[in-house]
């Protein structure tokens, strides 16, 4: 029987056909086991380099029972404390109710139960009455705890495994393959957050392959089929669509359309804007709006897709906006989106990037904090300010209310009796039996395994 088989040991064989049991997703004790020996030791994504652009400012990132505190210090570079103070354990920067985290700026971080204080260096300041401890009370036992953090790609990354290895590494083959894209050059659009009821990697499988689109999005199939390919990157995975005969990756990830070419881009950018807000930007909405008024009838698909974006570039250029320019080979690779082990999802263009995250809420298995950003170039000094938003499902933009539909009704769907456990497609979904043979490694439990024949 399939669910009996043996754990896939080599990442190459998650091409043959494999089941993922119910543990991972419903099992206290399998979220325990990620607390311990996932969060607590990964490279995480914790915030933007922007959140934090001045001396003093901070934000703080919560983790299942950990919390960090991220800031800049005088010298101007990032240090990460955990977020605790070392003499009785009050969590020193609390997070405003109905906020996804802390944000501001601080000289001095002073905890609010007996008033010890520390600099941005993350050393102790002062201690009322500290000569009662008979001069025990050394740098080491007072300092706030070190995390490590780094950046990349504009992103704030932080390890609570203080010896983590270098990030970089981590995230290899992904920040290379990313890197042309120039991400860190991207600001917020918009960002929204929300507690669901169903397991972190319910949440980020959701999102991770196009199998879905189909079933959860039928509208899109109007604007032609392309067939999805999912692969394993190491830790990491990839996502993408593999190119018509003729056409340009570029247009294969836009998914140009069927019909009159210069008609049908159009009414695919109207309606992604309209109904996800996200993969496009305003430039290019507005120039496939200006298709069928500039371009003669009959013109090919190719011409089309090539002269909306070069036009799309230019008219950007003209308000100082530079898209980054990748090699057309690189932007086959790189696919449509990356899933950064273990929670992170960059969907990467040259212009725009969407980005999901999902983090265990507190140890429950069935539940989850998500979130969704979409990032575009602006123009220097003009990109809006955003903040997180806690944003009910209902009020997410309708086609991500679709893929919302799922994730509660699977977390459900895994607790039933004789569910025997997941079955991704070898081809489409093969990265969700990569987020599990990695989980496998690093926790010691569950795992993808071979269904034999
Ligand atoms: S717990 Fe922080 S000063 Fe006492
Ligand atoms: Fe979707």
């Amino acid at each position: 029987m399939g669910e009996m088989g043996k754990v896939v040991e080599v990442a190459d064989e998650l091409a043959q056909p494999v089941v993922i049991g119910p543990d991972a997703y419903i099992s206290a004790e399998f979220a325990k086991a990620e607390r311990d020996k996932l969060w607590r030791s990964h490279w995480l994504q914790a915030g933007r380099t922007e959140d934090i652009p001045n001396v003093g400012d901070y934000i703080t990132y919560d983790i299942a029972d950990d919390s960090v505190i991220i800031t800049r210090a005088d010298d101007g570079t990032i240090r990460a404390f955990h977020n605790v103070c070392p003499h009785r354990g009050r969590k020193l920067i609390d997070t405003p109710a109905g906020q996804r985290n802390a944000r501001g700026n601080k000289t001095n971080i002073v905890c609010g139960f007996h008033g010890w204080t520390f600099n941005r260096e993350g050393k102790c300041t002062f201690i009322e009455h500290q000569d009662d401890w008979n001069g025990v009370l050394t740098e080491d036992r007072t300092s706030l705890g070190k995390v490590a953090v780094g950046e990349w790609g504009g992103f704030l990354w932080v390890n609570i495994d203080s010896n983590a290895g270098p990030l970089r590494e981590y995230l290899e083959p992904a920040a290379t393959m990313l890197d042309p894209f120039k991400l860190e050059n991207m600001r917020c659009r918009w960002r929204k957050w929300v507690i669901f009821e169903c397991n972190w990697k319910v949440a980020m499988e959701a999102f991770c392959e196009t199998y879905h689109v189909p079933g959860t999005h039928p509208e899109f199939m109007e604007f032609g089929q392309f067939r999805g390919w999912g692969r394993n990157q190491g830790k990491h995975s990839n996502i993408g669509y593999d190119a018509p005969k003729g056409q340009e990756e570029d247009a294969a990830k836009l998914r140009l359309g069927t019909g009159d070419p210069r008609l049908s881009t159009a009414e695919m950018q109207n309606f992604t804007w309209e109904n996800a807000n996200t993969n496009t930007t305003r430039t290019l909405v507005d120039v496939a709006n200006r298709l069928a008024d500039e371009l003669p009838e009959g013109t090919p698909a190719p011409d089309v897709s090539k002269y909306w974006l070069t036009t799309a570039r230019a008219v950007d250029e003209a308000r100082g906006v530079v898209w980054p320019v990748v090699d057309p080979q690189h932007t086959a690779q790189s696919g449509t989106s990356w899933q950064i082990f273990p929670n992170q999802q960059i969907g990467h263009a040259v212009n725009n990037m969407l980005c999901y995250q999902a983090r265990p809420y507190g140890d429950n298995p069935d539940m989850c904090i998500f979130e969704g950003a979409v990032y575009e170039l602006y123009p220097e000094s003009e990109a809006p300010a955003t903040d997180w938003e806690y944003t009910k499902p209902e009020d997410w933009p309708p086609v991500l209310q679709q893929d919302f539909q799922n994730m509660t009704a699977v977390q459900k769907g895994m607790k039933n009796a004789h569910w025997r456990g997941a079955q991704p497609n070898p081809y489409m979904e093969r990265t969700v039996a990569s987020l599990h043979y990695n989980l496998a490694k690093v926790i010691g439990m569950g795992g993808p395994k071979k269904i034999e024949s």
